[in-house]
Protein backbone atom coordinates (compact mmCIF):
# COMPACT_ATOMS: atom_id res chain seq x y z
CA UNK A 1 0.00 0.00 0.00
CA UNK A 2 1.11 3.85 -1.13
CA UNK A 3 2.53 5.51 2.47
CA UNK A 4 -0.36 8.18 2.97
CA UNK A 5 0.74 12.14 1.85
CA UNK A 6 -0.45 12.79 5.79
CA UNK A 7 1.30 9.29 6.89
CA UNK A 8 4.39 10.27 8.64
CA UNK A 9 3.06 9.65 12.36
CA UNK A 10 1.37 6.36 11.23
CA UNK A 11 3.10 2.61 11.93
CA UNK A 12 -0.17 1.05 10.58
CA UNK A 13 -2.30 1.85 7.43
CA UNK A 14 -6.54 2.29 7.78
CA UNK A 15 -8.64 -1.27 7.48
CA UNK A 16 -9.72 -1.43 4.08
CA UNK A 17 -13.50 -0.98 5.97
CA UNK A 18 -12.27 2.51 7.14
CA UNK A 19 -10.89 3.52 3.77
CA UNK A 20 -13.92 2.38 1.97
CA UNK A 21 -16.04 4.57 4.26
CA UNK A 22 -13.93 7.51 4.89
CA UNK A 23 -13.06 8.31 0.89
CA UNK A 24 -14.85 10.85 -1.12
CA UNK A 25 -13.27 10.37 -4.40
CA UNK A 26 -16.25 8.71 -5.77
CA UNK A 27 -18.12 12.17 -5.62
CA UNK A 28 -15.61 15.12 -5.10
CA UNK A 29 -13.94 14.30 -8.14
CA UNK A 30 -16.81 16.67 -9.60
CA UNK A 31 -14.52 19.51 -8.05
CA UNK A 32 -11.29 18.73 -10.09
CA UNK A 33 -11.83 21.93 -12.35
CA UNK A 34 -12.06 24.16 -8.99
CA UNK A 35 -9.59 22.57 -6.92
CA UNK A 36 -6.98 22.63 -10.06
CA UNK A 37 -7.85 26.10 -10.14
CA UNK A 38 -7.67 27.10 -6.65
CA UNK A 39 -3.69 25.12 -7.06
CA UNK A 40 -2.96 27.26 -10.11
CA UNK A 41 -3.59 30.35 -7.81
CA UNK A 42 -2.10 29.33 -4.67
CA UNK A 43 1.28 28.34 -6.50
CA UNK A 44 1.46 31.49 -8.33
CA UNK A 45 1.12 33.06 -5.14
CA UNK A 46 3.92 31.22 -3.65
CA UNK A 47 6.14 31.93 -6.06
CA UNK A 48 5.26 35.40 -5.79
CA UNK A 49 5.78 35.90 -2.58
CA UNK A 50 9.30 33.90 -2.33
CA UNK A 51 8.22 30.94 -0.89
CA UNK A 52 8.96 28.92 -4.23
CA UNK A 53 10.71 29.09 -7.18
CA UNK A 54 9.26 30.88 -10.30
CA UNK A 55 10.62 27.75 -12.23
CA UNK A 56 9.01 25.22 -9.22
CA UNK A 57 5.96 27.42 -10.28
CA UNK A 58 6.01 26.51 -13.91
CA UNK A 59 6.90 22.87 -13.54
CA UNK A 60 3.70 22.78 -11.07
CA UNK A 61 1.70 24.30 -13.34
CA UNK A 62 2.52 22.28 -16.13
CA UNK A 63 1.99 19.59 -14.43
CA UNK A 64 -1.30 20.96 -13.34
CA UNK A 65 -2.82 21.19 -16.98
CA UNK A 66 -1.35 17.92 -17.87
CA UNK A 67 -3.82 16.37 -15.10
CA UNK A 68 -6.82 18.68 -15.93
CA UNK A 69 -6.78 17.42 -19.46
CA UNK A 70 -6.10 13.65 -18.26
CA UNK A 71 -9.34 13.86 -16.62
CA UNK A 72 -11.12 15.96 -19.02
CA UNK A 73 -10.01 13.02 -20.97
CA UNK A 74 -11.43 10.64 -18.54
CA UNK A 75 -7.74 8.98 -18.64
CA UNK A 76 -7.36 9.53 -15.39
CA UNK A 77 -7.30 7.12 -12.83
CA UNK A 78 -8.93 8.20 -9.40
CA UNK A 79 -7.63 5.97 -6.21
CA UNK A 80 -9.49 5.43 -3.22
CA UNK A 81 -6.42 5.03 -1.55
CA UNK A 82 -5.49 8.70 -2.05
CA UNK A 83 -9.43 9.41 -0.78
CA UNK A 84 -10.62 12.62 -1.70
CA UNK A 85 -10.11 14.97 -5.13
CA UNK A 86 -7.17 17.11 -3.24
CA UNK A 87 -4.99 14.76 -2.59
CA UNK A 88 -5.47 12.49 -5.38
CA UNK A 89 -4.91 15.40 -7.68
CA UNK A 90 -1.63 16.39 -5.69
CA UNK A 91 -0.19 12.80 -5.58
CA UNK A 92 -0.81 12.44 -9.06
CA UNK A 93 1.37 15.80 -9.67
CA UNK A 94 4.27 14.51 -7.27
CA UNK A 95 4.10 11.47 -9.73
CA UNK A 96 4.01 13.29 -12.70
CA UNK A 97 6.66 16.19 -11.58
CA UNK A 98 8.50 15.08 -8.77
CA UNK A 99 9.83 17.29 -6.01
CA UNK A 100 8.50 20.47 -7.02
CA UNK A 101 5.03 19.47 -6.69
CA UNK A 102 6.01 18.68 -2.68
CA UNK A 103 5.80 22.27 -2.12
CA UNK A 104 2.51 23.24 -3.55
CA UNK A 105 0.47 22.21 -0.23
CA UNK A 106 2.84 24.81 1.73
CA UNK A 107 0.69 27.78 3.65
CA UNK A 108 -2.39 24.96 2.85
CA UNK A 109 -4.45 22.73 4.17
CA UNK A 110 -7.62 20.37 2.89
CA UNK A 111 -9.60 22.52 4.88
CA UNK A 112 -8.97 25.96 2.99
CA UNK A 113 -8.50 23.66 -0.23
CA UNK A 114 -12.03 22.17 0.12
CA UNK A 115 -14.18 25.00 1.12
CA UNK A 116 -12.68 27.57 -1.76
CA UNK A 117 -13.34 24.58 -4.24
CA UNK A 118 -16.83 24.13 -3.04
CA UNK A 119 -17.52 28.22 -3.28
CA UNK A 120 -16.45 28.13 -6.47
CA UNK A 121 -18.31 24.86 -7.44
CA UNK A 122 -21.68 26.60 -6.21
CA UNK A 123 -20.56 30.26 -7.64
CA UNK A 124 -20.51 28.20 -11.44
CA UNK A 125 -23.88 26.09 -10.14
CA UNK A 126 -25.56 29.38 -9.54
CA UNK A 127 -24.83 30.97 -12.66
CA UNK A 128 -26.44 27.88 -14.23
CA UNK A 129 -29.08 27.65 -12.21
CA UNK A 130 -30.19 31.25 -12.74
CA UNK A 131 -30.24 30.47 -16.71
CA UNK A 132 -32.36 27.82 -16.54
CA UNK A 133 -34.61 30.27 -14.65
CA UNK A 134 -34.68 32.54 -17.32
CA UNK A 135 -35.47 29.59 -19.46
CA UNK A 136 -38.40 29.20 -18.06
CA UNK A 137 -39.68 32.35 -17.23
CA UNK A 138 -39.44 32.60 -21.80
CA UNK A 139 -41.29 29.55 -21.89
CA UNK A 140 -44.20 31.05 -19.61
CA UNK A 141 -43.90 34.52 -21.16
CA UNK A 142 -44.02 32.94 -24.70
CA UNK A 143 -46.94 30.83 -23.75
CA UNK A 144 -49.02 33.79 -22.18
CA UNK A 145 -48.15 35.91 -25.53
CA UNK A 146 -50.05 32.71 -26.95
CA UNK A 147 -53.25 33.03 -24.91
CA UNK A 148 -53.68 36.55 -25.15
CA UNK A 149 -57.50 36.95 -23.71
CA UNK A 150 -58.10 33.61 -22.71
CA UNK A 151 -60.60 34.07 -19.67
CA UNK A 152 -60.07 30.95 -17.08
CA UNK A 153 -61.32 30.47 -13.29
CA UNK A 154 -59.29 31.46 -10.63
CA UNK A 155 -59.58 28.95 -7.33
CA UNK A 156 -58.92 29.90 -3.87
CA UNK A 157 -59.17 26.91 -1.58
CA UNK A 158 -59.41 25.11 -5.39
CA UNK A 159 -63.20 26.70 -5.13
CA UNK A 160 -64.31 28.63 -7.71
CA UNK A 161 -63.34 32.19 -7.17
CA UNK A 162 -63.07 35.22 -9.89
CA UNK A 163 -62.62 35.48 -13.34
CA UNK A 164 -58.77 36.21 -14.16
CA UNK A 165 -56.92 36.26 -17.89
CA UNK A 166 -54.88 32.86 -18.07
CA UNK A 167 -51.80 35.55 -18.69
CA UNK A 168 -52.29 36.76 -15.81
CA UNK A 169 -51.95 33.30 -13.73
CA UNK A 170 -48.73 32.47 -16.03
CA UNK A 171 -47.42 35.65 -15.19
CA UNK A 172 -47.63 35.23 -11.72
CA UNK A 173 -45.23 32.06 -11.70
CA UNK A 174 -42.60 34.02 -13.48
CA UNK A 175 -42.90 36.97 -11.10
CA UNK A 176 -42.43 34.06 -8.38
CA UNK A 177 -39.30 32.84 -10.61
CA UNK A 178 -37.62 36.11 -10.84
CA UNK A 179 -37.45 36.52 -7.21
CA UNK A 180 -35.59 32.72 -7.19
CA UNK A 181 -33.59 34.18 -9.53
CA UNK A 182 -32.92 37.07 -6.64
CA UNK A 183 -32.41 34.76 -3.75
CA UNK A 184 -29.30 32.86 -5.66
CA UNK A 185 -27.78 36.04 -6.95
CA UNK A 186 -28.10 37.29 -3.46
CA UNK A 187 -26.20 33.81 -2.00
CA UNK A 188 -23.60 34.35 -4.71
CA UNK A 189 -23.11 37.87 -3.56
CA UNK A 190 -22.87 36.40 -0.34
CA UNK A 191 -20.71 33.57 -0.30
CA UNK A 192 -17.98 34.82 -2.94
CA UNK A 193 -15.24 35.76 -0.23
CA UNK A 194 -12.14 33.97 -0.40
CA UNK A 195 -11.09 31.24 2.34
CA UNK A 196 -8.15 30.30 0.65
CA UNK A 197 -5.11 31.01 2.95
CA UNK A 198 -6.81 30.15 6.30
CA UNK A 199 -4.90 26.94 6.10
CA UNK A 200 -5.92 24.12 8.39
CA UNK A 201 -8.32 27.07 11.00
CA UNK A 202 -5.62 29.53 12.38
CA UNK A 203 -4.05 30.84 9.03
CA UNK A 204 -0.03 31.09 8.93
CA UNK A 205 3.17 32.41 10.27
CA UNK A 206 4.66 32.40 6.26
CA UNK A 207 4.41 35.45 3.87
CA UNK A 208 1.31 34.78 1.73
CA UNK A 209 -0.87 36.98 0.18
CA UNK A 210 -4.13 35.97 0.31
CA UNK A 211 -5.96 39.31 -1.57
CA UNK A 212 -3.47 38.14 -4.53
CA UNK A 213 -4.95 34.45 -4.16
CA UNK A 214 -8.69 36.32 -3.84
CA UNK A 215 -7.82 38.02 -6.98
CA UNK A 216 -6.68 35.24 -9.25
CA UNK A 217 -9.97 33.53 -8.58
CA UNK A 218 -12.73 36.00 -8.74
CA UNK A 219 -13.72 36.23 -5.19
CA UNK A 220 -14.35 39.62 -4.18
CA UNK A 221 -11.83 39.42 -1.02
CA UNK A 222 -10.28 37.16 1.30
CA UNK A 223 -12.70 36.23 3.95
CA UNK A 224 -11.49 37.94 7.12
CA UNK A 225 -11.48 35.61 9.98
CA UNK A 226 -10.11 32.06 9.24
CA UNK A 227 -11.57 29.78 11.47
CA UNK A 228 -15.32 31.28 10.16
CA UNK A 229 -13.48 30.62 6.84
CA UNK A 230 -13.21 26.49 7.59
CA UNK A 231 -16.19 26.18 9.46
CA UNK A 232 -19.11 27.44 8.15
CA UNK A 233 -21.15 25.82 5.11
CA UNK A 234 -23.81 28.65 5.76
CA UNK A 235 -23.21 29.16 1.91
CA UNK A 236 -24.58 25.90 1.17
CA UNK A 237 -27.38 25.77 3.90
CA UNK A 238 -28.38 29.53 1.77
CA UNK A 239 -28.21 27.68 -1.52
CA UNK A 240 -30.20 24.99 -0.94
CA UNK A 241 -32.73 27.27 0.41
CA UNK A 242 -33.10 29.08 -2.03
CA UNK A 243 -33.17 25.59 -4.34
CA UNK A 244 -35.70 24.39 -2.16
CA UNK A 245 -38.02 27.66 -2.53
CA UNK A 246 -37.13 27.14 -6.31
CA UNK A 247 -38.85 23.72 -6.21
CA UNK A 248 -41.84 24.05 -3.82
CA UNK A 249 -42.80 26.98 -6.59
CA UNK A 250 -42.11 24.38 -9.56
CA UNK A 251 -44.08 21.44 -7.35
CA UNK A 252 -47.24 24.29 -6.94
CA UNK A 253 -47.17 24.81 -10.85
CA UNK A 254 -46.67 20.80 -11.38
CA UNK A 255 -49.71 20.28 -9.38
CA UNK A 256 -51.69 22.92 -11.13
CA UNK A 257 -50.90 21.61 -14.62
CA UNK A 258 -51.52 17.81 -13.89
CA UNK A 259 -55.02 19.01 -12.56
CA UNK A 260 -55.74 21.39 -14.94
CA UNK A 261 -54.82 17.97 -17.41
CA UNK A 262 -57.69 15.65 -15.80
CA UNK A 263 -60.15 14.94 -17.43
CA UNK A 264 -62.38 17.01 -14.85
CA UNK A 265 -60.59 20.09 -15.36
CA UNK A 266 -59.48 19.34 -18.88
CA UNK A 267 -58.35 22.76 -18.68
CA UNK A 268 -55.31 21.84 -21.13
CA UNK A 269 -53.78 18.92 -22.99
CA UNK A 270 -49.97 18.46 -23.23
CA UNK A 271 -48.36 17.48 -26.25
CA UNK A 272 -47.45 13.80 -26.43
CA UNK A 273 -43.46 14.69 -26.63
CA UNK A 274 -44.42 15.20 -22.91
CA UNK A 275 -46.32 12.73 -21.67
CA UNK A 276 -46.24 8.93 -21.20
CA UNK A 277 -48.69 6.07 -21.25
CA UNK A 278 -49.75 3.18 -18.98
CA UNK A 279 -48.01 -0.11 -19.19
CA UNK A 280 -51.50 -1.83 -19.15
CA UNK A 281 -54.21 0.56 -19.68
CA UNK A 282 -53.65 1.41 -23.41
CA UNK A 283 -55.87 4.47 -23.29
CA UNK A 284 -53.68 6.28 -20.84
CA UNK A 285 -51.74 9.76 -21.24
CA UNK A 286 -50.30 10.81 -18.26
CA UNK A 287 -48.74 14.28 -17.56
CA UNK A 288 -45.41 12.34 -15.57
CA UNK A 289 -43.01 14.96 -16.21
CA UNK A 290 -44.86 17.43 -14.13
CA UNK A 291 -45.75 15.06 -11.53
CA UNK A 292 -41.92 14.29 -11.09
CA UNK A 293 -41.46 17.93 -11.11
CA UNK A 294 -43.70 17.64 -7.67
CA UNK A 295 -42.01 14.01 -6.60
CA UNK A 296 -38.48 15.84 -7.06
CA UNK A 297 -39.19 18.59 -5.25
CA UNK A 298 -39.03 15.94 -2.34
CA UNK A 299 -35.53 15.51 -2.88
CA UNK A 300 -34.57 19.16 -3.21
CA UNK A 301 -35.75 19.80 0.55
CA UNK A 302 -34.23 16.51 1.80
CA UNK A 303 -30.93 17.86 0.47
CA UNK A 304 -31.99 21.14 2.10
CA UNK A 305 -32.86 19.35 5.52
CA UNK A 306 -29.48 16.86 5.36
CA UNK A 307 -27.08 19.63 5.32
CA UNK A 308 -29.09 21.77 8.36
CA UNK A 309 -28.61 18.39 10.33
CA UNK A 310 -25.33 17.83 9.58
CA UNK A 311 -24.18 21.41 10.81
CA UNK A 312 -26.17 21.72 13.61
CA UNK A 313 -23.65 20.22 15.95
CA UNK A 314 -20.85 20.67 14.81
CA UNK A 315 -18.15 22.74 17.12
CA UNK A 316 -15.62 25.06 15.26
CA UNK A 317 -13.58 24.57 13.47
CA UNK A 318 -13.46 22.24 10.71
CA UNK A 319 -15.01 18.44 11.20
CA UNK A 320 -14.96 15.43 9.14
CA UNK A 321 -18.63 15.96 8.73
CA UNK A 322 -18.52 18.05 6.47
CA UNK A 323 -17.45 15.55 4.09
CA UNK A 324 -21.06 14.76 3.83
CA UNK A 325 -22.41 18.43 2.57
CA UNK A 326 -21.59 17.81 -0.81
CA UNK A 327 -23.42 14.72 -2.37
CA UNK A 328 -26.57 16.94 -0.65
CA UNK A 329 -25.55 19.99 -2.85
CA UNK A 330 -24.89 18.26 -5.95
CA UNK A 331 -27.65 16.39 -5.71
CA UNK A 332 -29.75 19.64 -4.99
CA UNK A 333 -28.19 21.17 -8.17
CA UNK A 334 -28.92 18.62 -10.82
CA UNK A 335 -32.11 18.27 -9.37
CA UNK A 336 -33.29 21.76 -9.57
CA UNK A 337 -32.21 21.70 -13.27
CA UNK A 338 -33.98 19.01 -14.47
CA UNK A 339 -36.81 20.37 -12.67
CA UNK A 340 -36.25 23.51 -14.59
CA UNK A 341 -35.68 22.35 -17.73
CA UNK A 342 -38.43 20.02 -18.04
CA UNK A 343 -40.90 22.90 -16.73
CA UNK A 344 -39.90 24.50 -19.58
CA UNK A 345 -39.91 22.26 -21.87
CA UNK A 346 -43.46 20.87 -20.78
CA UNK A 347 -44.64 24.99 -20.98
CA UNK A 348 -43.81 24.62 -24.87
CA UNK A 349 -45.92 21.39 -25.69
CA UNK A 350 -49.16 22.38 -24.14
CA UNK A 351 -52.14 24.11 -25.47
CA UNK A 352 -54.74 25.54 -23.64
CA UNK A 353 -58.50 24.06 -24.42
CA UNK A 354 -60.56 27.43 -25.16
CA UNK A 355 -63.64 25.55 -25.80
CA UNK A 356 -63.76 23.60 -22.51
CA UNK A 357 -62.29 26.39 -20.57
CA UNK A 358 -65.33 28.35 -21.92
CA UNK A 359 -67.63 26.44 -21.24
CA UNK A 360 -66.70 25.67 -17.31
CA UNK A 361 -66.84 29.34 -17.07
CA UNK A 362 -70.35 29.89 -16.54
CA UNK A 363 -70.17 27.52 -12.83
CA UNK A 364 -69.08 28.82 -9.91
CA UNK A 365 -70.73 32.99 -10.42
CA UNK A 366 -67.44 34.10 -10.93
CA UNK A 367 -68.47 37.40 -11.15
CA UNK A 368 -70.11 37.99 -7.56
CA UNK A 369 -67.60 39.90 -6.19
CA UNK A 370 -67.77 42.35 -9.63
CA UNK A 371 -71.58 42.57 -8.35
CA UNK A 372 -70.64 43.41 -5.22
CA UNK A 373 -68.12 46.17 -6.34
CA UNK A 374 -70.64 47.23 -8.47
CA UNK A 375 -72.64 48.39 -5.82
CA UNK A 376 -70.06 49.70 -3.88
CA UNK A 377 -69.30 51.44 -6.36
CA UNK A 378 -72.94 52.72 -7.59
CA UNK A 379 -73.39 53.92 -4.16
CA UNK A 380 -70.65 55.89 -4.35
CA UNK A 381 -71.56 57.97 -7.75
CA UNK A 382 -74.45 58.96 -5.70
CA UNK A 383 -72.97 62.51 -5.88
CA UNK A 384 -75.20 65.42 -5.37
CA UNK A 385 -75.41 65.30 -9.58
CA UNK A 386 -76.30 61.83 -9.91
CA UNK A 387 -79.23 62.65 -7.42
CA UNK A 388 -80.19 65.53 -9.10
CA UNK A 389 -79.90 63.44 -12.32
CA UNK A 390 -82.28 60.78 -11.44
CA UNK A 391 -84.73 63.44 -9.56
CA UNK A 392 -87.81 61.42 -11.22
CA UNK A 393 -86.54 58.10 -9.57
CA UNK A 394 -86.27 60.10 -6.12
CA UNK A 395 -89.59 61.67 -6.02
CA UNK A 396 -91.30 58.33 -6.48
CA UNK A 397 -89.29 56.48 -3.70
CA UNK A 398 -88.56 59.26 -1.60
CA UNK A 399 -88.51 57.17 1.28
CA UNK A 400 -87.26 54.11 0.01
CA UNK A 401 -83.90 52.25 0.81
CA UNK A 402 -82.34 53.05 -2.57
CA UNK A 403 -82.60 57.13 -1.73
CA UNK A 404 -80.62 56.58 1.49
CA UNK A 405 -78.24 54.31 0.41
CA UNK A 406 -77.94 56.86 -2.64
CA UNK A 407 -77.21 59.29 0.11
CA UNK A 408 -74.74 57.37 2.19
CA UNK A 409 -73.37 54.69 0.25
CA UNK A 410 -73.49 50.87 0.32
CA UNK A 411 -70.74 49.84 3.02
CA UNK A 412 -69.24 46.56 1.18
CA UNK A 413 -70.20 44.41 4.16
CA UNK A 414 -73.97 45.08 2.97
CA UNK A 415 -73.18 44.43 -0.51
CA UNK A 416 -71.46 41.33 0.24
CA UNK A 417 -75.06 40.45 1.69
CA UNK A 418 -77.15 41.63 -1.16
CA UNK A 419 -74.95 39.72 -3.36
CA UNK A 420 -74.82 36.83 -1.34
CA UNK A 421 -78.62 36.44 -1.31
CA UNK A 422 -78.72 37.21 -5.06
CA UNK A 423 -76.36 34.07 -5.49
CA UNK A 424 -79.10 32.06 -2.80
CA UNK A 425 -81.14 33.16 -5.25
CA UNK A 426 -79.73 31.82 -8.16
CA UNK A 427 -79.30 28.68 -6.34
CA UNK A 428 -82.92 28.05 -5.69
CA UNK A 429 -83.23 29.01 -9.10
CA UNK A 430 -80.24 26.92 -11.09
CA UNK A 431 -79.39 29.64 -12.93
CA UNK A 432 -76.39 32.70 -13.17
CA UNK A 433 -76.35 35.62 -11.99
CA UNK A 434 -76.75 37.00 -15.60
CA UNK A 435 -80.17 34.80 -15.63
CA UNK A 436 -81.95 36.74 -12.97
CA UNK A 437 -84.29 39.24 -14.25
CA UNK A 438 -83.99 43.17 -12.96
CA UNK A 439 -86.92 42.28 -11.02
CA UNK A 440 -85.53 39.57 -9.32
CA UNK A 441 -82.53 41.63 -8.40
CA UNK A 442 -84.40 44.39 -7.26
CA UNK A 443 -86.80 42.03 -5.01
CA UNK A 444 -83.38 41.66 -3.38
CA UNK A 445 -82.78 45.15 -2.64
CA UNK A 446 -84.44 48.13 -4.97
CA UNK A 447 -80.18 49.58 -5.75
CA UNK A 448 -80.23 47.64 -8.76
CA UNK A 449 -80.49 49.20 -12.24
CA UNK A 450 -80.58 48.40 -15.63
CA UNK A 451 -76.67 48.74 -15.89
CA UNK A 452 -75.93 46.08 -13.85
CA UNK A 453 -75.93 43.61 -16.59
CA UNK A 454 -72.93 45.48 -17.80
CA UNK A 455 -70.75 43.39 -14.68
CA UNK A 456 -72.47 40.50 -14.98
CA UNK A 457 -70.72 37.09 -17.10
CA UNK A 458 -66.93 36.49 -16.89
CA UNK A 459 -65.90 38.85 -19.77
CA UNK A 460 -67.88 42.17 -18.36
CA UNK A 461 -66.67 41.08 -14.87
CA UNK A 462 -62.61 40.84 -16.00
CA UNK A 463 -63.53 43.90 -18.07
CA UNK A 464 -64.35 46.20 -14.43
CA UNK A 465 -60.81 44.79 -13.13
CA UNK A 466 -58.63 48.29 -13.17
CA UNK A 467 -55.89 48.23 -10.01
CA UNK A 468 -52.29 47.87 -10.02
CA UNK A 469 -51.55 44.20 -10.81
CA UNK A 470 -55.07 43.05 -11.23
CA UNK A 471 -56.71 40.61 -13.68
CA UNK A 472 -57.80 43.54 -16.24
CA UNK A 473 -56.92 43.65 -19.86
CA UNK A 474 -54.79 46.62 -19.42
CA UNK A 475 -52.90 45.65 -16.53
CA UNK A 476 -51.71 42.47 -17.51
CA UNK A 477 -51.05 43.73 -20.99
CA UNK A 478 -48.48 45.84 -18.97
CA UNK A 479 -47.03 43.12 -17.17
CA UNK A 480 -47.00 41.18 -20.07
CA UNK A 481 -45.31 43.82 -21.72
CA UNK A 482 -42.56 44.29 -18.44
CA UNK A 483 -41.66 40.73 -19.23
CA UNK A 484 -41.57 40.71 -22.73
CA UNK A 485 -38.72 43.29 -22.39
CA UNK A 486 -37.41 42.46 -19.59
CA UNK A 487 -36.13 39.10 -20.97
CA UNK A 488 -35.52 40.18 -24.48
CA UNK A 489 -38.12 38.14 -26.08
CA UNK A 490 -39.99 39.04 -29.55
N1 LIG B 1 -12.51 15.27 1.82
C1 LIG B 1 -12.54 16.24 2.84
C2 LIG B 1 -13.86 16.99 2.83
O1 LIG B 1 -14.53 16.87 1.88
C3 LIG B 1 -11.44 17.24 2.63
C4 LIG B 1 -10.96 17.89 3.87
C5 LIG B 1 -10.37 16.88 4.76
N2 LIG B 1 -9.60 17.45 5.80
C6 LIG B 1 -9.11 16.72 6.77
N3 LIG B 1 -8.38 17.32 7.63
N4 LIG B 1 -9.33 15.44 6.85
O2 LIG B 1 -14.24 17.66 3.75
Amino acid sequence: KEVKLWGGRFEESVTDAVEKFSESISFDKALYKQDIMGSRAHATMLAHQGLMSNSDRDIILQGLSKIERSIDNKEFVWRTDREDVHMNIEAALTDIVGEPAKKLHTARSRNDQVVTDLRLWCRDAIDKIVSRVKFLQVALVTLAKKNDGLIVPGYTHLQRAQPILLQHLLLSYVEQLERDAGRLIDCRNRLNFCPLGACALAGTGLPIDRFMTSDALGFTAPMRNSIDAVSDRDFVLEFLSANSIIAIHLSRLGEEWVLWASEEFGFLTPSDAVSTGSSIMPQKKNPDPMELVRGKSARVVGDLVTLLVLCKGLPQAYNRDLQEDKEPLFDSVKTIMGMLEVSAEFAQNITFNGNRIQKALPAGHLDATTLADYLVNKARLGSFLVIIARVVTIFRRLFSQKIVLFIWGIPFRTSHDIVGRSVALCVSKNCQLLGLSLHDLRSINPVFDEDVYEFLGVENSVKKFSSYGSTGSQCVADQLGFWIDKLNIS
